[in-house]
């Protein structure tokens, strides 16, 4: 039986910060170590997120939150953010699943992905759901045209995209000349 998966309320706060910030123990000792913290992410930085209108969905085992998701909606482009699995949860297809079924909520944008470039295994799973890494210049842009994080985390990051447009990305309009 396939889990169930459904849109966060404000009453899932705490349960999408266990996923996070246990999922978020694979970067440790990964990533850049100015880069790394516990927790992860805080209850402040999750209402932040929320309040730009990043939206969670999660997946449940019984009454357990055991993965969770975000996807923003930027007008010309969808981002999806903070895809996380719990440790004892993942490689199971739970994170493919998710993804899915938020690329299903707003069907027609282009999506947009950034992860660290050291998780070599988030660039895995999204190239086996049909991301593609972009070029640096490219990703360099779009991370300040469409995120909020730091300079440093814009160098030590990657953008994985899906459903391009057919006739490749014109500059002008995705702010990147
Ligand atoms: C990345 C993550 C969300 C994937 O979720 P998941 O449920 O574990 O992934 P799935 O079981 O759906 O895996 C789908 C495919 O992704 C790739 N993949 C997933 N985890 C991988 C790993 N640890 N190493 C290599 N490839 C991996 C594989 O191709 C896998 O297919 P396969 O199992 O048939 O080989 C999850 O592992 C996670 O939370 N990781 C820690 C946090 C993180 O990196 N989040 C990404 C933030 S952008």
């Amino acid at each position: 039986m396939q889990p169930a998966i459904h849109a966060c309320t404000e009453a899932d706060c705490e349960a999408i910060l266990s996923v996070i910030n246990d999922a978020a123990r694979a970067y440790a000792g990964v990533i850049p170590e100015d880069c790394w913290h516990d927790p992860y992410m805080t209850l402040r930085e999750l209402r932040s997120e929320l309040d730009r209108h990043v939206v969670f969905h999660g997946t449940r085992q019984g009454e357990a939150l055991v993965a969770v998701a975000g996807i923003q909606d930027k007008s010309e482009v969808a981002l999806v953010r903070h895809a996380y699995v719990a440790t004892a949860a993942q490689r199971k297809g739970c994170g493919s699943a998710l993804l899915a079924h938020l690329e299903r909520t707003l069907p027609d944008k282009p999506l947009l992905v950034g992860t660290w470039a050291d998780a070599r295994w988030a660039i895995a799973f999204y190239r086996k759901a049909g991301y593609t890494l972009l070029p640096t210049a490219r990703k360099n842009a779009l991370l300040k045209t469409y995120w909020t994080i730091p300079q440093r985390q814009i160098d030590t990051s990657v953008v994985l995209a899906k459903r391009l447009p057919a006739s490749g990305w014109p500059a002008r309009h995705w702010g990147i000349t």
